[in-house]
Formats: structure tokens, sequence, C-alpha cells
């Protein structure tokens, strides 16, 4: 059967404090609410309404999944007065209606699945997701009595007694349609935090006879509500593990996989090793059999087979092939293209470039807004002069150039197949094939000038 979704996400997370919505946080790079949307996703819902209130823009054009339906709730009177903003939604729905919390990321889908069958199978009013944990501060407290569950109580509303119970409600739901919509009418706001509570509901179905089902997590993890910044890193400290240790079982291989940090969009090849304090981010591609050496932050590239990235090297939005060598301390920045078997090495920056097969720029040099072909030999501290202070010039050097150290190429120009340039040389003019270009001033030689320069100085 398939439910309608509501998921909760109008707070600002007071206790974040922070300028940014909790929604927004990121977590393994991508924000909060995301992780929940996904999971929710592999239920295909008939109808997901996301509730939103602080930086509603914002977090709406963070989604931009077009199938997720935004309500608004203008003032946050607690999780009960959300669910109203989605009452026509609710009113709509065919089957059961699911209500999550928009900061619990660490949630299955496995177990979101598990609850949904549960609820259809007990026939239940409410059917609530629970946990047990060692530190139950700041959850409602599931109170059971003899019949199963009773009621929810929350941390400021709870007795001594009640706060010793170490079950707690991760926040997540499975309603009858027509028991919600009811119940939401008739939960009231005298409580401790004068709220309207969407927990209450539970209570609520226990008066009036109807039953109550509750699914046990195995995994306390999963139910983690996102408050705090320590929170928040205990979060990442746990997906972190997860994707790590999945990484490790479809073959790829860690030397210290607590200080490794992959995005949940980052796909890795086989047999490809990754050195301790490596971030690999956003939709990156990694090859099989490369290695990664510490400090390296890749994001959204794509990097072929048995690739080595060096120490300390940065690459964005790039496009490295088969065999290639980028670092130590390289800088690849977008629109890099590095070519089969090409050395990018240390010092080196590269921008909108494409480097061909075999080149080699080893040593301290910029080249921006660059066609270098291929078997191209990039000499020490050569840099492309691509801005004249207005506009990016672009410079174009042909396959089997060799550029001597420290040339400058002063774009627009274009070096011709096979030249040579000189080392030193400022280029300013294009270079034909397998030309010389030298700009030189002659070297003059002075014999015996350096030994009676100091001489003279000695007298004194
Ligand atoms: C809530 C539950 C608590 C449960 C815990 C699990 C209530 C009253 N308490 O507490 O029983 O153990 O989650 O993590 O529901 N929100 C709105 N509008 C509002 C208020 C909240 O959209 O007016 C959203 C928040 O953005 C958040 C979610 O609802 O995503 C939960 O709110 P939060 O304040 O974090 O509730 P907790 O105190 O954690
Ligand atoms: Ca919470």
């Amino acid at each position: 059967m398939k439910p309608t979704v509501v998921v909760l996400a109008a707070g600002l997370g007071t206790r974040m404090k922070s300028g940014l919505a909790k929604a927004l946080h990121p977590l393994a790079g991508r924000p909060l609410v995301q992780h929940v949307l996904s999971a929710v996703s592999t239920l295909e819902p008939e109808r997901t309404v996301l509730v939103l209130g602080h930086q509603a823009d914002r977090v709406r054009a963070a989604i931009g999944d077009q199938r997720t339906e935004i309500v608004l709730q203008a003032e946050q009177l607690g999780t009960g007065h959300a669910v109203r903003q989605a009452a026509e939604a609710i009113a709509a729905a065919s089957g059961p209606v699911m209500v999550l919390c928009a900061d619990t990321p660490l949630l299955t889908a496995g177990t979101l699945k598990d609850l949904l069958d549960l609820h259809v199978r007990s026939k239940a009013a409410v059917t609530l997701l629970t946990a047990r944990i060692e530190n139950p501060f700041g959850y409602g407290r599931v109170v059971r009595g003899k019949t199963g569950v009773m009621r929810v109580v929350e941390e400021k509303d709870a007795s001594a007694a009640q706060k010793k119970i170490t079950e707690v409600n991760a926040g997540i739901y499975c309603f009858d349609r027509k028991f919600l919509v009811a119940a939401l009418g008739l939960i009231g706001k005298s409580n401790a935090q004068g709220e309207y509570y969407l927990p209450d509901t539970i209570g609520l179905a226990r008066k009036q006879k109807r039953s109550v089902a509750a699914l046990l997590c195995n995994d306390p993890n999963e139910i983690l509500g996102v408050n705090s910044r320590e929170d928040l890193s205990r979060a990442e400290a746990v997906m972190r593990g997860r994707i790590n240790r999945q990484w490790m079982l479809d073959g790829v291989t860690m030397l210290d996989p607590g200080t490794v940090f992959i995005g949940t969009e980052v796909v890795l090849g086989r047999d490809t090793v990754l050195y301790p304090n490596v971030s690999i981010e956003g939709k990156t591609r990694i090859g099989e059999a490369c290695t990664i050496h510490s400090g390296a932050r890749i994001r959204s590239s794509v990097i072929a087979a048995q690739v080595v990235i060096k120490d300390c090297s940065m690459i964005e939005d790039s496009d490295i092939g088969r065999g290639a060598s980028i670092g130590p301390f390289a800088h690849l920045r977008p629109g890099s293209v590095i070519g089969e078997h090409a050395r990018i090495g240390n010092f080196v920056e590269v921008k909108k470039s494409t480097i061909g097969e075999g080149s080699k720029a080893n040593h301290l040099a910029y080249i921006g807004d660059a066609t270098v072909g291929r078997d191209v030999n990039i000499g020490a501290g050569v840099i492309t002069c691509n801005y004249d202070g207005f506009e990016k010039h672009r410079t174009v050097i042909g396959d089997n150039v060799f550029v001597g150290s420290d040339a400058q190429l002063v774009a627009p120009v274009t070096i011709g197949r096979g030249a040579l340039i000189a080392a030193g040389a400022t280029i300013t003019r294009d270079v034909p094939a397998d030309a010389l270009a030298i700009t030189r001033v002659p070297q003059d030689i002075r014999e015996g000038f350096a030994g009676r320069r100091r001489r003279m100085k000695q007298k004194k």
C-alpha cells in the first residue's frame, strides 16, 4: 500500500545555534532533509509533503525535487500543528499517512518499510518507531502499560520516574488517515512547552480504545535526532562508518577509515587505496586501482583507473585520464581535463585547460585557459598569462612542444607542434611548428669583474 508522507522541517533548530535552518545543515555533504527524503522515496509514496517555515526558499532550492510538495507553517507551534499544514494531502490520501521529522538522517529505507508493513498488518490507529538508547535525554519517552504503548511523554513534561525510561520515540509514525484527521483537531497545548505535540495522538488513540503498534528499532543509531552540533558530529561519524564499511566490502582499501570522508553520491572502483585524511565529495567517480594519498580533496570529478593522486592535492570539477599522476600539492580547478599518463607535479595549478596524453608539467606552473597537446613538456615555472586585466584569453600548445623553464606565454597565443620555447622566453606572438622561440638578452661576460669588486669592498 502506498503511503502519503509528511516530512516536518519548519523548525529553525534553535539548539544548533546557527544562522542556517537545521534542515540545511550538511551531513556527509548533503542537507539533513535530503537524507530523510531519499529514504522516503524508496517507499514510492502517493504524495510527499514537506512542511517548511524557516528559510523555506533556501530549503526548497536545496532539495530541487519536483515531486516533493511544499506547504508552509508560518509559526512553529509544534509538531502536531506542523502536520495540520498538510491537511489537504492527508484528507486526500488513499492509504496510510506516514509522518517523519527531517532531523533523523540515519533512518534506513528498510526500517521505514518495516514500520509501514507492521502498520498495515496490525491495523493500528497509529504505529510508532521506537528505540532503546543509553542516554535518552531530550527524547520523548515511550510509556508502556500491560497492553503495550500507552503514550509518549516529552522530556520537559516527564516525571523523575518517566525520565528513567530508556525507550524513546523516534518521531516517525504511520497513521490511519481518518484517525489522524480527527486526532489533529483534538490535541491541545497544555504542556511545558505550550506546543501542539504530535506524539499526543498516541495517548489519544489509547483513550479512544484504538490500537497502537510500535516497532522497536534494533539499531539505536538509526533514530538519532540531530538537535545540536554534537548530535550532528555523531550522525556524521555513524554515516561515515556506514559508507566506508560498504566501500571496503566492495573492494576499496582504507588505511584509516576513521579519517576518510566519502560523500553519499561518490562511486569508487575496486582495488583503489585511500590513505588517511582523504575527502571525496559530490558526484565524484574514481576508477579501479587508483591511489589517493593523504590530504587530497576531490570534488565532483571523474578519475579513470590507475591514477595516482599524491599528497595534499585539490581537485574540483575535473576529469583525469587513466594512469595519470597528480601532485603532491597540485590544484586542478574546474574544467581541467588531464589526459592518460599525463603528469601534473608539485605546485602546479591547472584551470579550464586540456592537457594531452603523456604531457608533463612537473613543477611550479600555472596553466589556465589552455589547450595542451600530447607529449608536451612544460618546464618549471611556466605561466600562461591568460588575463589582461579585462578578459581571459586562450593558449594553444601543439603536440610535442617543449616549453623551457620560466617561460611566459602571453595569451592569446598559439605554439605550433614540435616547437621549442627557450627557457625564460616571453612569448607574445604565435610560434610556428618546429621553430625555436627565444627572447633572451645576449649573455655578457666580464672577465674578473667579481674578484675586482670583492677586493675593492675589502679595502674599505
Ligand atoms: C520530537 C518529539 C519527541 C521525539 C523526538 C525524536 C514532539 C513534540 N516530540 O522532539 O517525542 O523523541 O522528536 O527526534 O514531536 N517541527 C516543525 N514545526 C514545529 C515544530 C517542529 O516543522 O512547529 C519540525 C522540526 O523542524 C523538526 C521536527 O519537527 O524537524 C521535530 O522537532 P524538534 O523540535 O526537533 O522535536 P524534538 O524536541 O526533537
Ligand atoms: Ca529533534
